[in-house]
């Protein structure tokens, strides 16, 4: 979830900075709120922000997030969204996870005098469903074979995050950046080496050929271009992730088969 607090509270640099020579605006999901103090705390230390009105624990770390306890409440700080804790002295603060630097959180809070306004986005983040992290490895054990489904397929914007998230995984190396292959197969004729469904694919890029074969999938068809599909267990640790690059895989394909299963 990510709360619009920046207008709320003016805490981001909202300064319109300007990309390369084309001037254009950088968009706004891609704007890191810069809260007024930033401190770097080890698993298990706590420190206080805010001239006393904060204080935080940190009682994990991961990549993805962390999980804290401010004001003595336990909570999930996902990476790079934007909390709302109560704080000390009629405050309301807004913690960042912004990353990990060694084993230390690098985590931002800023405190305000509570107003109307904060005080609803507290409530609407505390009654809104927490953000969960699937492995793909444990949605693969937990889900029969031939029973997952992409809830993105179709989804415009989902769409747009895949093609970002097929770069950032560095699967344009063997299938090209628009998918037109390359060292690996292209993505985007019609011909899918295990089928097109979203079970298979799903499976196939967590597990790779060698162990979409072990787990008892079989080779349907040929492409030009013949080697293994690599592992991505452990490193695409998103399940959400992988269904938005599928859902791009498939909305750049040319195949007849049906848009759905
Ligand atoms: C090291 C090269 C390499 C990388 C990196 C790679 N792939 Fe592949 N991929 C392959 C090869 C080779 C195959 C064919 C597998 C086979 O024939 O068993 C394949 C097959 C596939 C297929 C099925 C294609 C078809 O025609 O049936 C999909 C979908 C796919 N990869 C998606 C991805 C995604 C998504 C990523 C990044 C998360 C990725 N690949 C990264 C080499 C790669």
């Amino acid at each position: 979830m990510r709360t619009p607090l920046c207008s709320l509270m003016a805490l981001c640099a909202m300064t319109t900075m300007a990309i390369g020579a084309t001037g254009s605006e950088v968009e706004e999901k891609y704007l890191i709120p810069v809260p007024s103090e930033q401190k770097k705390i080890k698993l298990g230390e706590t420190k206080t922000f805010q001239d006393g009105n904060l204080t935080i624990t940190v009682t994990a770390i991961e990549r993805t997030g962390i999980e804290m306890e401010a004001e003595g409440v336990a909570m999930p700080l996902p990476s790079s969204v934007e909390t709302l804790v109560e704080g000390a002295n009629g405050t309301i603060c807004t913690t960042v996870y912004l990353g990990k630097v060694g084993a230390r959180a690098i985590v931002s809070a800023a405190c305000e005098a509570e107003s109307d306004d904060l005080r609803a986005a507290l409530v609407a983040q505390q009654s809104a469903a927490p953000v969960e992290v699937v492995d793909p490895v444990d949605l693969i054990a937990e889900v029969e074979q031939g029973g997952l489904e992409n809830p993105y397929l179709g989804d415009v914007s989902a769409i747009a995050e895949g093609q970002e998230l097929f770069l950032a995984n560095s699967c344009n190396g063997c299938h090209g950046g628009t998918g037109g292959g390359g060292m690996g197969p292209p993505l985007s004729n019609g011909v899918w080496v295990y089928g097109i469904d979203d079970d298979t694919l799903f499976r196939l890029v967590t597990l790779g050929s060698d162990g979409l074969i072990e787990a008892g999938y079989s080779r349907v068809a040929r492409e030009k271009v013949v080697g293994p599909m690599p592992p991505y267990e452990g490193i695409i640790e998103s399940a959400d992730d992988l269904w938005k690059i599928l859902a791009w895989v498939r909305s750049i394909s040319q195949s007849d088969a049906p848009p759905l299963k």
